[in-house]
Order: structure tokens, then C-alpha cells, then sequence
């Protein structure tokens, strides 16, 4: 162990002009004009997977952007592990407001800055320079590993259920390994239990069948623009909870156990404001922070256009105006089920004037993993050692879709184990990762698998 640990001393120089060439791939997975890009990422992968020793390295086509798998297999009787992340990001848009652009890895004090930094692409190299570290001082690996690394996570793993569905045999496994979330706060390393579920909705509201002079109609006809922001107002209440009928009826309440256990965790919520910059938190009544992101579902408007929104004054009354609407979900709402909700309570409240059009964009189940798994206790010895704190238990507000399909259809549990940080700008300008999280999840990464076997000592294992 000692000369694993020294080994990745002596190559964090290299382990950053990596993770840089890699940070470099602009690989945005909802922009076809990125396409290119996205297929030479898994290149990139898969060439970076043969580099660390991984064997039977494919880059395998879906509909959309391809898969990346490997596997090691060397360790007849030991466990083995699932390793599932994703190389595409999100889009980078502003782009005016980022302070060094998103393609080119830029670091700052202890911040490694660029999109994909923490989300994904950098904890997935945490665990390829982990995994490469017991490769090249031992010369294998304590257990079996699987990767499957995917390009489409950001825009809701649509064509990952098929392929998990088509290479049952391929993926077979036992346990799922993931980091693609955050520790609970800086030097607080923390095992994460639930993740929320998605609902994604786009609105077109359409009234004049051209756009009009606002002088001569205005007055005379509903703005799309304001009968929409009319039904997105009224779908909160004033004690913040959303107006759908049965929105709620599915939704599994908080055990007191669990919200006693909230409460406990180091979190306060002033600072939480401050640290976001809002003069006033805002949420579904009877619920702190961490309930209402952790454990409640919610409704947000991610973007909402239409009219002229270019430079200078324009007089326009818009013929369309559109809006994104997503909804977070906890056990046991499905995605399905409400998105029909929200597409009947639309439907019923569009004023007369206009005509309203809902289409359904992507989803994902809620899901909660188990806390008392081998896996989970080899994770928690794992961050105790390559962070020197023991864990606490949290949950999540974001959304892996995959997680629950691994547990549907393959059987497996997943262990969350993030590097990331709550305040790291995933999704919005400025992405980073701490520089010592990077370090610290590799040596973690090496514990991880190296405790693994211990704790699922008994169980039984595959052949
Ligand atoms: N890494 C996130 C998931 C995440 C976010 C976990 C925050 C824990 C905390 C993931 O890449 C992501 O952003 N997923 C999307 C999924 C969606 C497109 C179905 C999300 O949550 O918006
Ligand atoms: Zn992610």
C-alpha cells in the first residue's frame, strides 16, 4: 500500500496534464453540433482505459452517443465491481460568464476550473488513476472491475436501459460503484443514500398566428407571454407547495429518524444563504433546506422565451411564448406518472385564448441504496483513509437515472461515493473541483478496492 500511495505522490504532475487533455474535449451532450466531439471523448476513454491495463476495451454504439467498456478480470473468487460514469457535460452557455474558458483546464489556488471538472469527467479519472495505480505497483487488482462509462447521462440516459437490457451478460456484477455526486462540505467526506427523480417538460403556449404590432393588437389579444407566466405563477402556492393535483399523493414521507438525522448534520442554514447570495431562503413550508432538497419533491422553471429578447426595444406581441418546466421526485412518485399529472393540470388551467402543447423531454427515477451494504462499509473505510475522517450519511438532490435501472435490471446496489463539492458550479459557469478532493479520491479510489474484499468476506460470490 505504501508504494501505491507513493506512486500517485510521484505522478500528480502527470495525473493533471491527463485529466487536462481530457477536460479539453468539449463533449456536450444535448448539442449536436458537438457530436464529433462527443464520439472522440469515448476515443479518448477507451484509449485512456487500455493505457491504466484495462482489458476488452470497446467503444460500443447506442442511438445516441456511444458507451465506453472495459473490464479486469484477474481476480477469480473476489468481488465484482460495476464502475458506471459519464464523459459527456452539460452545456457551457454563458459563456461570458466564466472566467477562464470551459475547454481549457485552468487552476486556481486549490480549484481545478472547466466543465466536466467535477461533473463527471474528473471523478471518473480519479478512479482510472486509482485503478492504475494498483496496476502498475502490483501488478493487478484486489477485485474484478467493469467500467461503463457513458455519453448521455446529461440528457437522461434515454438509450442506456437497452443497453444495459442487451449486455445483461456483458455487466454482470455485484455491486455498482458511482461518483458523480458531492461530499457533504469541504473535509467532510460523506457516503450519499438517495438520489430525487426527474420530470422534464417543455410548454409551447401559441396565441396570434403571427407575431403582431404591439400598437395596433396590444390590448386587443392574450401575450402567449403572459398567459404563460399566468399558469407558471399559479403553480406554487404561497406556502410553496406545488398546486397539481396528486402531485403529492405517492410521495413516502420522512421517517423522524431520518429528519433527526438531517438535523444533526453540520449545516446551517444563514450561511447556506449568504454563500448563494439570496437575501431569503425560499421553499414548501414545514421543511428545512436539506428536507426540501434531499427528500421533497419540487417544480422549477429551468428557462422560459419568447418576443424579442435581442438588444434595444422591439414593440412586439409574441405569437409563441415557451417554457422548460422540470419536476424533482422522491420515492414513490414515478417520472411517468408525473409528467401526465402535469400535463393534465396545464391542459385544464390554459385560458381560453390560447392553445398549449406539452412535450415530454426525459426522466428518471428517485432512488435510495442501501447503508448497511459490504459495499458501503468498504467505502466508508475507504474515505477514512484517504481523507483521515469518518463519513456521514446524506442524501441528494440531483439525479442518476441508471441507478435504479442497475438495481431493476441487474440486481446490483449501488455505492454513491462523491469527490465533488455542494458549491462546485456543476451545470453553471465556473465548474470546478478541489484539488485535494482530486488527490484524496484517488487514494480513496485505491482503498476502495483494496477494503472491498474483506468486507464482502463471507457473501457469496460470482466465479
Ligand atoms: N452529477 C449529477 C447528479 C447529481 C447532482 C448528483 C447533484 C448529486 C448531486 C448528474 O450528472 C446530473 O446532473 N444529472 C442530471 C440528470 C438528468 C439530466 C436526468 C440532473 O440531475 O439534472
Ligand atoms: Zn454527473
Amino acid at each position: 500500500m505504501e508504494q501505491v500511495m507513493q506512486y500517485i505522490a510521484a505522478n500528480k504532475e502527470r495525473y493533471l496534464s491527463e485529466l487536462k487533455d481530457f477536460l479539453s474535449i468539449p463533449s456536450v451532450s444535448s448539442q449536436s453540433s458537438h457530436n464529433a466531439d462527443t464520439q472522440r471523448c469515448a476515443q479518448w476513454v477507451a484509449d485512456h482505459m487500455r493505457s491504466i491495463g484495462m482489458n476488452n476495451v470497446k467503444v460500443m454504439p447506442t442511438p445516441g452517443h456511444p458507451v465506453v467498456y472495459s473490464e479486469w478480470l484477474g481476480a477469480p473468487g473476489a468481488p465484482t465491481v460495476l464502475f458506471y460514469g459519464h464523459y459527456d457535460v452539460q452545456p457551457v452557455d454563458p459563456l461570458n460568464l466564466w472566467d477562464s474558458p470551459p475547454f481549457e483546464m485552468s487552476i486556481r489556488g486549490e480549484k481545478i476550473f472547466a466543465r466536466g471538472s467535477a461533473d463527471d469527467k474528473g471523478q471518473v479519472f480519479i478512479h482510472f488513476k486509482g485503478i492504475e495505480a494498483l496496476m502498475k505497483r502490483n501488478g493487478r487488482l484486489p477485485v474484478n472491475v467493469k467500467m461503463l462509462i457513458e455519453g448521455e447521462e446529461e440528457v437522461g440516459s434515454a438509450n442506456l436501459d437497452d443497453f444495459v437490457k442487451a449486455n445483461k451478460e456483458l455487466l454482470k456484477a455485484d455491486l455498482v460503484l458511482i461518483s458523480d455526486s458531492s461530499m457533504f462540505a469541504k473535509g467532510v467526506p460523506s457516503i450519499c443514500y438517495a438520489l430525487r427523480g426527474l420530470s422534464y417538460l417543455e410548454i409551447e403556449v401559441a396565441g396570434p398566428n403571427r407575431d403582431l404590432h404591439s400598437g395596433s393588437f396590444g390590448g386587443s389579444v392574450h401575450n402567449p407571454i403572459q398567459a404563460l407566466s399566468e399558469m407558471i405563477a399559479s403553480l406554487h402556492d404561497k406556502n410553496g407547495r406545488i398546486t397539481i393535483p396528486g402531485f403529492y399523493k405517492t410521495v413516502r414521507p420522512l421517517s423522524k429518524a431520518e429528519r433527526d438525522a438531517f438535523r444533526k448534520l453540520p449545516f446551517k442554514e444563514k450561511a447556506y444563504a449568504k454563500e448563494l447570495g439570496v437575501k431569503e431562503l425560499y421553499g414548501e413550508k414545514g421543511f428545512s433546506s436539506l428536507e426540501r432538497v434531499w427528500a421533497r419533491p419540487t417544480l422549477e422553471c429551468n428557462g422560459i422565451w419568447g418576443g424579442y429578447t435581442g438588444e434595444g426595444a422591439k414593440t412586439v406581441l409574441p405569437s409563441k411564448a415557451f417554457a422548460k418546466i422540470s419536476c424533482r421526485l422522491v420515492p414513490d412518485q414515478t417520472s411517468g406518472a408525473v409528467a401526465k399529472l402535469v400535463e393534465k393540470h396545464l391542459k385544464k388551467i390554459a385560458p381560453k385564448t390560447v392553445d398549449v402543447k406539452v412535450t415530454f423531454l426525459h426522466g428518471g427515477e428517485a432512488a435510495i441504496t442501501p447503508i448497511d451494504s459490504a459495499g458501503v462499509k468498504a467505502a466508508v473505510a475507504a474515505l477514512e483513509k484517504g481523507f483521515g475522517k469518518k463519513p456521514l450519511y446524506q442524501r441528494e438532490g440531483g439525479s442518476i437515472p441508471i441507478v435504479v435501472q442497475f438495481k431493476k435490471l441487474l440486481g446490483l446496489d449501488t455505492v454513491l461515493l462523491g469527490f465533488g463539492l455542494p458549491d462546485e458550479n456543476a451545470h453553471s459557469p465556473n465548474e470546478f473541483l478541489n484539488i485535494d478532493n482530486f488527490y484524496g479520491g484517488i487514494r480513496t479510489s485505491v482503498h476502495f478496492f483494496t477494503e472491498l474484499p474483506s468486507y464482502w468476506g463471507k457473501k457469496a460470490v460470482r466465479k
